[in-house]
Order: structure tokens, then sequence, then C-alpha cells
């Protein structure tokens, strides 16, 4: 939600901005701006995407070496060039890009009214740069940083800010609560931005701020302190990100190349948490809690979106596997709903930013609960990932389609392997079993590669459903949260109306739905299930749905049951929601090709959600 860059040093800023922009831009990409000093400060700002703002400053002076940039994911106000950060204080005296809503900006602006301000913007930000200002001119002997402290400190709401002073051409003042931020230490030089893409290329040394710190950068110094002016002491991080990982290489987009590279990422998730002679689970980053999660009375996931879907995996697991009480909530109705919890429930938080806001403070209550409270996260440093008591990084690699594939695989292997572990720990399934799930596991990877090379044929099936105006998706089982999962990937990058539901659900409303115009897609991979999805599949038939199923290799009942299939390569049930979910991640990739659509950036989405 909205993206944040800062640079202070002797390198040309205007290039570190934009690229920083465009590698944040997966978080918003509703205007962009930016702010150089020069000879004077100069803000540049449009409503619409980096690439716009690149062609608005094309004729001018872009010299610096300290700046900020922003990329906006509408809260407060339209998307529409004035609402665009950075935003500037009435006088002229402060600019400031922020990311993060303050809450009681109505409060705050009808005092500054009151006091002569004036307002240009619809955005609780500018109320923010104002009441900056209003301090710097009216506390004696206010610097920028003291005003930013006072300011600071009559907000409520999240922020993640970095602030020039037009007095002091040498710092940039940054401060965070709730929204992150990352401060890139190089040799003379300092980048801050909401994470470390915009960064690695110039350092990987980072240090990640904590909520309520306000950090002075200037090209040779960062001093911490809190807002209320107590020295904080940092800690230097090395982050671990290729460049590769941020460029879309060969591929046409950043969400193909990350659906192609489920094989790596899924065997990155499991390597080195399986024993070389796999005969073993071993969750290194849960040791010391496993014992807790082992006598869990009840283990309660929470996530959003596509995290959310593989909760529902992880619930069907474990429970069968590990006989241990699952339940799975989405975190923006768990954390307002006074849910009972106490120390014998583990909380576990399925996040692939590690940043989502209700996600976060789902956690943070469940934790004042007395929950034990672990995190599956995909970016390492994250919120989340820093502020739960243990927990397993899926190694996906930074994935940057908004819409989620490979972290939903990542996400789903930790869980199997969660759920395989304490069945085994726990005495409820064989060894011989145990050694049998691990085997299937390994096997993922090999069998999804045989499953991407069928793409031309997805993409042909896609051509002929198009122009499909609603979808429906029916699993049941492990492949019910896949068909959710499915209907959202449609939704999210085509904008076809698409409905996931349990395929046993179907006679109970959505079969009104079905006429020869609507395509109905399910998930019918060998399993116990089978035969009842069979029979769905049937019903779906009599009423001349157009049927499109996802098929275990060799079913020719289901193939000459439906119009279309995806084949997917036999497995056990418990690891076939990693395979089944490919074909139709690739299915709704192209269908939002085939229609025009911005398949990395769909409409009115973000990839991170820092706000609820
Ligand atoms: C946004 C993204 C989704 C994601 C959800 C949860 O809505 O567009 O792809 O699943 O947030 O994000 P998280 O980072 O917590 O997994």
């Amino acid at each position: 939600m909205c993206g944040i860059v800062g640079y202070i040093g002797d390198k040309n800023v205007y290039p570190i901005i934009i690229q920083g922009l465009q590698r944040l831009e997966y978080r918003g990409y509703d205007s962009a701006g930016l702010a150089i000093y020069n000879d004077q400060l100069h803000v540049y700002k449009c409503k619409g995407r980096v690439a716009d703002l690149e062609k608005f400053v094309a004729n001018d002076d872009m010299s610096g070496h300290l700046g900020i940039g922003h990329t906006r994911w509408a809260t407060h106000g339209e998307p529409n060039d004035c609402n665009a950060h950075p935003h500037t204080s009435m006088n002229g005296d402060f600019v400031l890009v922020h990311n993060g809503i303050i809450e009681n900006y109505a409060e705050l602006k009808s005092d500054l009214l009151k006091k002569g301000y004036t307002f240009q913007s619809a955005t609780d930000t500018e109320v923010l740069v104002n009441l900056i200002e209003y301090f710097y001119r009216n506390v004696e002997a206010a610097t920028g940083e003291i005003a930013v402290r006072l300011a600071l400190s009559k907000v409520v709401g999240a922020y993640g800010i970095v602030v020039i002073c037009k007095d002091e051409k040498h710092q940039l003042i940054a401060a965070r609560k709730g929204s992150p931020l990352v401060i890139g230490i190089g040799k003379g030089e300092y980048f801050v931005a909401s994470d470390a893409t915009p960064i690695v290329n110039y350092t990987d040394s980072v240090i990640y701020l904590n909520d309520h710190d306000v950090a002075i950068i200037s090209k040779d110094s960062l001093t911490l302190k809190t807002v209320e002016n107590i020295p904080v002491a940092f800690k230097i991080t090395k982050v671990d990100m290729s460049i590769g990982d941020l460029e879309k290489g060969d591929f046409e987009h950043f969400m193909l190349k990350e659906i192609f590279e489920q094989p790596k990422t899924i065997e990155d998730t499991f390597r080195g948490r399986i024993t070389p002679d796999h005969s073993d689970i071993v969750l290194g980053g849960l040791l010391d809690v496993f014992p807790k999660i082992m006598n869990a009375k009840r283990i309660i996931i929470i996530g959003c979106g596509t995290s959310w879907h593989a909760a529902l995996v992880g619930e069907y697991l474990i429970e069968e596997y590990a006989r241990i009480p699952v339940e799975v909530e989405y975190a923006s109705e768990f954390r307002y709903r006074n849910p009972i919890l106490n120390s014998d429930d583990v909380v576990i938080a399925i996040t692939q930013s590690g940043e989502t806001a209700d996600t976060l403070a789902a956690l943070r209550m469940a934790k004042e609960k007395g929950a034990t409270i672990l995190g599956i996260c995909n970016v390492v440093g994250s919120s989340i990932a820093r502020e739960t008591d243990a927990g397993v990084y899926t190694h996906a690699g930074v994935e940057i389609g908004v819409a989620s594939t490979k972290a939903f695989t990542a996400q789903v292997t930790v869980l199997t392997l969660l759920a395989f572990k304490l069945a085994h720990e726990k005495g409820k399934i064989s060894i011989g079993t145990y050694l049998d799930l691990i085997k299937e596991l390994t096997e993922i990877p090999d069998k999804l590669k045989s499953i991407l090379v069928k793409h031309p044929h997805i993409k042909k099936v896609a051509a002929k459903y198009k122009d499909a105006i609603n979808a429906l998706y029916l699993g049941r089982g492990y492949l019910f949260p896949v068909a959710l999962e499915g209907a959202l990937k449609l939704k999210e990058i085509s904008y076809i109306h698409a409905e996931g539901y349990a395929a046993g659900e179907m006679k109970h409303g959505p079969i009104a739905l079905v006429d020869d115009n609507l395509p109905v897609i399910v998930v019918a991979a060998k399993d116990h299930y089978y035969e009842k999805i069979v029979s769905n599949i049937q019903e779906v038939k009599a009423r001349r749905g157009n049927l499109i199923a996802v098929v275990t290799e060799g079913d020719d009942v289901l193939k000459a049951m439906v119009n279309d299939v995806f084949e997917i390569p036999k497995s056990h049930p418990a690891v076939s929601p990693l395979l089944a979910i490919v074909p139709l991640q690739l299915f709704s990739y192209y269908i939002a090709v085939l229609r025009g659509c911005d398949v990395d950036q769909p409409r009115n989405l973000a990839k991170s959600v820092t706000v609820e």
C-alpha cells in the first residue's frame, strides 16, 4: 500500500528514485511523484504510473543528490495529480511522502484550519505535513527533526514517512509506525524505502525500522531515536535478495515468471527442511516452540486473500494427519470479534508480505490474549516475521506480480511439512506413511514441470472462455481451497466475476447460475472425494454448463464427460493442491492477457495491504 523511497549521498538521485519506484510499484500505482533538492526543492507528481511520471519530468533538470519518491494506492482522496505525493506544507517548509493512514486527520485538520492553514488536496498526508510545519514555525528553536517528532506525537494511525525540510538541505528524516521502512547503508550514502527492493542494487546492509523509530539521516551519519527523543540502538542486517528476482527476464509478465518458478520455489521451501535421506522433517524456526504446538488445544490460522486460502489447505492437512483441531479465520474478522483465546492456543499468521495490517493487528491481539504466535512469511525481516514468537520463512523469493502464485504454493508447502511433522511426532501416522508422504512432497517439483510444459494447451482453452462474464469453481476436500484460489486468480486479473464453492454446496445456490454460458471449472483429481465430485459434474452437465476439469492424468472417464481438461500427474491427495492450482493460475493468466488486462498490476489492487 504505497511505496516510498529516499536517497541522500553523492550519486545522482533521479535514477535511484525512479528505479526504486518501479520496484515498489506493486504496492500501488494510482499516482507517482518525487521531490529533488538541488539549488532548491522541486516537486513533481502526477496521476498514473511511474512511467507517466518519467514522461512528466522528461524536459526538466533532474540533477540533485537528495530526494524522495512515492507511488500511491489511494486511501484518502481519489487518484489525481493533486492528491499524489509528495505533499508540500502551506509555506513550503516541508515536503513529505507517506504510506499509511492518519486516522485523526479530520480533527488535526480542523485545528490547523483554525490556525489559518489551507489545504489543496483531500489527503490525510497534507494534514501531517502542515502539522509539522506548524510546530516548526511555532515552537522555539524547533529543528526539522523536533517538528516531525512533535507532529508524530499527535498522530493516531499508521505511517511510514520520509520528510525533507527546506532549510536542512543535508538531511532526510524518516519515521515508522505500522508501515514498513528499511534504511540501506552505503558508503557515504543512505537509502530509505518501503522494502529492500530499491536498495539491493547498491548495498546489502540494511536496518529495519521498528514502530516509533525516527531516523535522522545525513550523507555520513544515521541517528535513530523514538518519537519521545530517546536514543535507539540499531541492528544492521544483511539482505539476501538476487537482482534476478527483481527482473522479468524472458517472461512477458512477472506473474508468468513466478508461475514458472514454482518447481524451484517449492523445492527451495522444503530443501533443508527434509533431511538428505528423506527420513525426517526439521523445521528449525519452530524448534523452540514445537512442544507448545504439539500440545496445543487448538491451532488458529489467520490470513487474508490468497494466504487465507493456503490456511484452509493447512486446516485440512493438520486435522487429517496430526489430529489437532484447527480453525481458519480472516484476520480482518478475527481482530475485531473478541475471540476466546488462551495460552494453550497457537495462532499462525500466514502472509506473503509480512506487512498486511489486518494480519499484524490480529496477531498482536492474539499475543495480548496469551496465545503463542507463529508466522509463515515470505519477506525476510518483515513486521510479522519480527513480531512472532517463532516461524518459518517460505523462501519463495521476491513475488512482484500482484496476484500471488509462487507464494501460495510455498505457503502450502510449509503447512504440508508442518502437518506431516506434527503427525509423525504425535504418533498419529506410521513411519511408513510418514516416509511415503515426504517422498510424495519431494516429487512435486518434477510433476509441476510436466504441467508447465502444457501451457500452450491451457492457453488454447483460455481463448475459448476469455469472454465469459461469470465463472464457477468447484472442489472438495483439499481441492476446495484450490477452487477458491482459482476463482480469486481469475477475478483479480481478468475482472471476470468468479466464485469458488465447495462442490457439495453447489446444489444449495450456485446451481441456479448454471446455463450454457457459464464456465464451471471443477478441480477433480483422483482422491477419496472423486466419486462425489463426478456426481457434481453430472449435475452441471445435465444443465448444459460448460465444464472444464482439472483431472488426474489418464482419467478418461472425466475426459469424456467434460468440454476441456487440464491434466495433472497422479499424486497423493495430501500434496495434490500444489499441482492442481498451477493450471488454474495459467488459465487465469492467459484469459487476462487475451482480454488485454494489466496482469501484473490489476486495477484497484495492491500487493502489500498496510491499511485495514
Ligand atoms: C493483497 C494481495 C493478495 C494477498 C493478500 C494478503 O490482497 O493482493 O495477493 O494474498 O493481500 O497478503 P499477504 O502479504 O498477507 O499474504
